[in-house]
């Protein structure tokens, strides 16, 4: 059989992951999975059930009781729903729950998927891999911009402490830590916009992407 197309999309907060892995799908002909949101369902499960996202049995089961709507909740976004996922995210069992179905969504059509984990744990014989990353300072700002536009009041320097924390612990966690695949393609958004970043990208895929590959 013919392996599909996967381009697995993975960087730090505010990167612009996201961005980009939408408009490469939208490109490609490919569906998009955005991973993080898989984490923020299941962290939002466990607030909504009063509990501690850091609590191993009850973060598992809420990844385990997933349905498709709790993808499309409006209150995945926000300080207490990035903090929750990142707490659930370090959860080996939660991991292992979320695993299959992000293996599946890419083996049927193939697809775009971005995270932290794509190149090095979900797919890592993935068609092209993009590690995406942008100065903490210009992330921070693009993430308070995003809260602005929805009308939530907060600080710049707050935003800016809250994504290199969650950077940190994404990064320094045991199971599936945020880093680039050893044959990642570094792409470094800092000075780009999202036409800027697409384009780049695309500069760097069009090898991989070439017929016969
Ligand atoms: O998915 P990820 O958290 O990495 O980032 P995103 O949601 O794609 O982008 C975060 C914000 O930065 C969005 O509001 C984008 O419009 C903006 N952005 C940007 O200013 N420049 C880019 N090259 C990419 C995204
Ligand atoms: O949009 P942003 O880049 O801020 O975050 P996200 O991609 O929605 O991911 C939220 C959290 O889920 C991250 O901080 C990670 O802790 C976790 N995550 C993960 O561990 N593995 C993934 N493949 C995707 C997200």
């Amino acid at each position: 059989p013919v392996r599909p197309l996967i381009i697995a999309i993975d960087g730090p907060a505010a990167a612009g992951k996201g961005t980009l892995a939408r408009r490469l799908a939208t490109h490609l002909g490919l569906p998009y999975l955005d991973t993080g949101l898989l984490y923020r369902a299941v962290g939002r499960r466990v607030l909504d059930a009063g509990a501690d996202p850091n609590d191993p049995a009850i973060a598992a089961a809420a990844a385990r009781a997933l349905v498709p709507g709790d993808l499309t909740r409006d209150d995945l976004r926000g300080p207490p729903a990035d903090a929750a996922a990142s707490a659930v995210a370090t959860i080996p069992s939660v991991r292992a729950a979320l695993l299959e179905f992000q293996r599946g969504f890419g083996r049927a059509r193939g697809a775009v998927l971005d995270g932290r984990d794509i190149g090095t744990v979900v797919f890592p014989d993935a068609t092209a891999k993009l590690f995406v990353t942008a100065s903490p300072e210009a992330r921070g700002r693009r993430r308070w911009l995003e809260l602005q536009q929805r009308g939530v009041a907060a600080e710049l320097a707050v935003v800016t402490a809250e994504v290199r924390a969650r950077d940190a612990a994404d990064a320094a966690r045991a199971t599936a830590p945020m880093k680039p695949a050893a044959d990642a393609m570094l792409l470094d958004t800092t000075d780009l916009d999202p036409d800027g970043a697409f384009a780049a990208a695309l500069q760097l895929l069009r090898p991989l992407l070439a017929p016969g590959n």
